[in-house]
């Protein structure tokens, strides 16, 4: 089973979701590769078994560097798409973001998570689960407070940390599972 880990963050919660994903991979004996997104960086989502993708929301979106990344990601690789995008077997994605919600609360995260569900799902990828974690905005203050999803301050905190480990805990057993028996 050959996992990527692609992720991009601006001030941090994404990462720090990251190194949790990193520490529970220690416990499954799996190849694996962490990439930091940039916008002209080659992926081939078919050289993997499983991509776990992981975003911020910038205004209702990915970031615009994980926006051309998959843009130049779906050109370089379009002879690898087909039409009505069959599902190739043995393929899993998993989506998640880090967003905080401000104006109309988990809402303006669906168009960021589908968004990248879309590029695996093109590449005929299984996407499993998408997940939204609710995080702090880094550097303002009164979003941390006034926002729609009330006090963020302190997020991720550790409820939000270990709901996060046991979620993608239970997908890695599923994968071991299904790579396993393969
Ligand atoms: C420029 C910018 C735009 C943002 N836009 C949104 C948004 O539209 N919706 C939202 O829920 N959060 C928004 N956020 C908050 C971030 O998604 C959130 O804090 C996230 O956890 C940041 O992750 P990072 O530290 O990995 O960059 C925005 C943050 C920044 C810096």
């Amino acid at each position: 089973m050959r996992v990527a880990i692609l992720y991009w963050s601006g001030t941090g919660n994404t990462r720090r979701l990251v190194n949790v994903l990193l520490e529970l991979m220690e416990n499954f004996l799996c190849e694996f590769t962490v990439i930091e997104i940039k916008s002209k960086l080659d992926f081939n989502p078919l050289e993997y078994d499983v991509v776990i993708f992981g975003i911020p929301v910038y205004r209702f979106l990915p970031p615009k560097e994980v926006i051309s990344f998959i843009e130049h990601n779906m050109d370089k690789f379009k002879y690898l798409r087909k039409l009505r995008s069959p599902k190739v077997p043995f393929k899993f994605g998993v989506t998640f973001c880090t967003y905080s919600g401000i104006h109309t609360g988990i809402k303006e995260a669906i168009p960021a998570v589908k968004y990248v569900s879309q590029f695996l799902e093109h590449f005929g990828y299984l996407v499993v689960d998408e997940l939204y974690v609710l995080c702090r905005f880094n550097g303002w203050d009164e979003a941390n407070i006034n926002g729609k999803c009330g006090v963020i301050a302190d997020l991720p905190d550790n409820r939000t940390i270990s709901n996060f480990r046991e979620d993608m805990q239970d997908w890695f057993m599923y994968f071991m599972e299904v790579f396993h028996g393969r």
